[in-house]
């Protein structure tokens, strides 16, 4: 029977999840129906790109004019950037035995249609467009197409374009490491071990530099669960490399660069960063932490255009670097880069954050666009992640998880302590999660980490997202109804999430009831956990349900993300800022001292105790 029970809920959970994605998350590339293309070539279309080498002066972007005519112009007519250049369909396999080998196997890593501010193409037959590249390991082509992107059919190619070094260390992301005075910078490169040693060179802004050595992961196409990761969305994702600078003086400004040394003795370098080292845990200083969630990627030059990305996911990005200076650390709790398992994305992903990771510690939760696929051990049992099953998430970052199929993973800043929870693996009670998020949260010292902070994707807690009101459950099955004693027992704060694409603030609240009306300035003892949603990032916004709680104090449709401000040991400032101003529109305050934090609140004190 026991068996019965588990096939029933793993139904219970793929259906319920499938309903809550919707169409929210899905990959503009996955819309190219690559595989059925036919040849449409005719000597009288051209198309052409320039310049033919970029990042001479050592860029890893660069705007580049594709210009191309066609005899028989159309409404529907767009332009492919293929990356290898040479897109032959050498690796094609049938995906059945009544198929013939399909032209095209791969997808493009963008797209446009070729009347964009090209009004009269579909009467002159001429455009042009400019497209942003980046570099991302290899040369590049540009091909013109007809038929849409539903029945393409192929008119042109272009010649071949190249970054002067296609192989160039690339797009670092810091993270914190597992103890608090140690950095993990990560980044990617065309260079394998045996071409070159990577490593970081590094030191005290303005002092002596010393060399850390770095290690090297990458991964095959046959680590991908299945299509399109496997298929028409693989695509070699180079050399990630990671190198652990370690025993940093807490404040201290450092620089860094990535460095490859070649076996013929030359060296490869990027250019240089700088970052501060994190605070000693405890130490009482100013700390600003922002967090959201769902923020994908989008292109400035219009491209992929599709679902409403582009507004939101690139204004956060915007916001946050303007205000770099004021920023120590960022979350970004889940779904990340939208890829799906086009895995081009991952690339133009970390090249679009990369102002704000080269800087600051970019630590990332893992959501159902990095981790679920059937049959792999997610715990719901559905196709977001486009068949990379975790494998992009769990390399292409660092997180300090023990081990990092598991994605959960504590991190102390400060006066904050951070529990990361992955809403993709089993949190129930006896669980290993479950005894991890125990873990992490009773062991803060609450005396000099006062502000506990439970972080986790899928809300565990409460939501008035549509499809929870649909569900009648304003949260995820068996979330809070596995978690909300732990809360309230070790006094967490404040509980954010994202997945759903809006933001919501409730009371302080346990077990549905507000134990104290909602304000705008909390004082005194602790009384029950804030939960806050901040999944606007970037991706297509979630509507809320009409229905009307107690608990849902503000609601706001529209991109954001959330600014935590810790003064001192006593005083924490919650802020949420709307993406496209940077103003703020909703904030609250708890004000406190230690004493505070001793006392007891309903079930946060043994039942034995005295002040029971
Ligand atoms: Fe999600």
């Amino acid at each position: 029977m026991r068996s019965h029970g588990l096939i029933l809920l793993a139904i219970v959970l793929a259906l319920y999840c499938c309903s809550t994605t919707g169409h929210n998350g899905e990959q503009p590339l996955s819309k190219i129906a690559i595989r059925k293309t036919t040849l449409a070539t005719t000597v009288a279309a051209r198309i052409r790109a320039s310049p033919l080498v970029l990042g001479l002066q050592g860029q890893t972007s660069e705007w580049v004019t594709v210009k191309f005519s066609h005899p028989n112009p159309s409404n529907d007519d767009w332009v492919g950037v293929f990356s290898p250049a040479n897109f032959s369909a050498t690796t094609c396999e049938k995906e059945n035995f009544r198929e013939y080998e399909p032209l095209l196997c791969t997808a493009p890593i963008k797209y446009q249609y070729a009347n964009y501010k090209n009004d009269d193409y579909n009467k002159t037959g001429r455009g042009s467009l400019k497209l942003q590249l980046i570099n991302q390991r290899a040369d590049f082509s540009f091909v013109l197409f007809s038929g849409g992107i539903s029945n393409p059919k192929l008119v042109a190619v272009s010649n071949t374009i190249s970054f002067a070094n296609p192989k160039a260390p690339v797009y670092p992301r810091l993270a914190q490491g597992k103890s608090w005075n140690e950095m993990a910078v990560t980044w990617t490169s065309g260079y394998s071990t045996e071409e070159a040693v990577p490593f970081v060179e590094w030191g005290e802004l303005g002092g002596p530099q010393i060399r850390s050595a770095a290690g090297t992961l990458t991964f095959s196409r046959a680590h991908m669960c299945d299509s399109p990761a496997r298929t028409v969305g693989w695509r070699d994702p180079g050399f990630i490399h990671t190198s652990f600078l370690k025993d940093l003086w807490p404040n201290l400004l450092y620089t860094y660069k990535l460095g490859h040394r070649l076996y013929n003795g030359s060296y490869i370098w990027s250019q240089s960063y700088t970052f501060r080292a994190s605070p000693y845990p405890g130490q009482d200083s100013l700390q600003r932490v922002v967090i959201f969630g769902d923020m994908g990627k989008a292109e400035a030059d219009g491209s992929n255009e599709y679902n409403n990305y582009q507004p939101g996911s690139l204004n956060t990005t915007y916001q946050l670097i303007k205000d770099l200076k004021n920023i120590d650390i960022v979350f970004h709790i889940g779904d990340l880069s939208y890829a799906n398992g086009y895995l081009s994305q991952w690339d133009q992903f970390t090249a679009q954050v990369e102002p704000i990771a080269s800087t600051v510690p970019y630590m990332v939760g893992s959501g159902n666009h990095e981790r679920d696929w059937p049959g792999t051990g997610s715990f719901y049992a559905n196709m977001d992640s486009g068949g990379e099953c975790g494998v992009l998430a769990e390399t292409m970052f660092y997180v300090p998880a023990e081990n990092r199929q598991k994605f959960w993973y504590k991190t102390d800043f400060g006066m904050f302590r951070f529990c990361i929870v992955d809403t993709e693996h089993d949190w129930r009670p006896g669980t290993e999660q479950y005894k991890f998020i125990e873990h992490c949260l009773s062991t803060a010292d609450r005396e000099k980490q006062p502000w506990l902070i439970f972080l986790a994707h899928r809300v565990l807690g409460y939501s008035s997202g549509e499809f929870y009101g649909i569900e009648g459950t304003f949260q995820e099955p068996m979330g809070r109804d596995s978690l909300q004693e732990l809360w309230q027992k070790y006094k967490v704060d404040i509980a954010l999430y994202g997945h759903v694409h809006n933001y919501e603030r409730t009371c302080p609240i346990y077990q549905s009831t507000c134990v104290r009306e909602a304000a705008h300035h909390y004082t005194g003892p602790f009384e029950a956990t804030t939960h806050v949603v901040v999944g606007g990032g970037g991706s297509s916004l979630a509507k809320f349900t009409p229905l009307r709680t107690r608990w849902s104090y503000y609601q706001d449709y529209d991109f954001g993300f959330v600014k935590l401000t810790a003064f001192n040991q006593s005083t924490l400032l919650l802020e949420y800022k709307k993406s496209r101003d940077g103003l703020v529109y909703d904030y609250f305050t708890i004000t406190r001292d230690y004493r505070d934090i001793l006392d007891c609140a309903v079930d946060s004190c043994s039942k034995t105790s005295m002040s029971s």
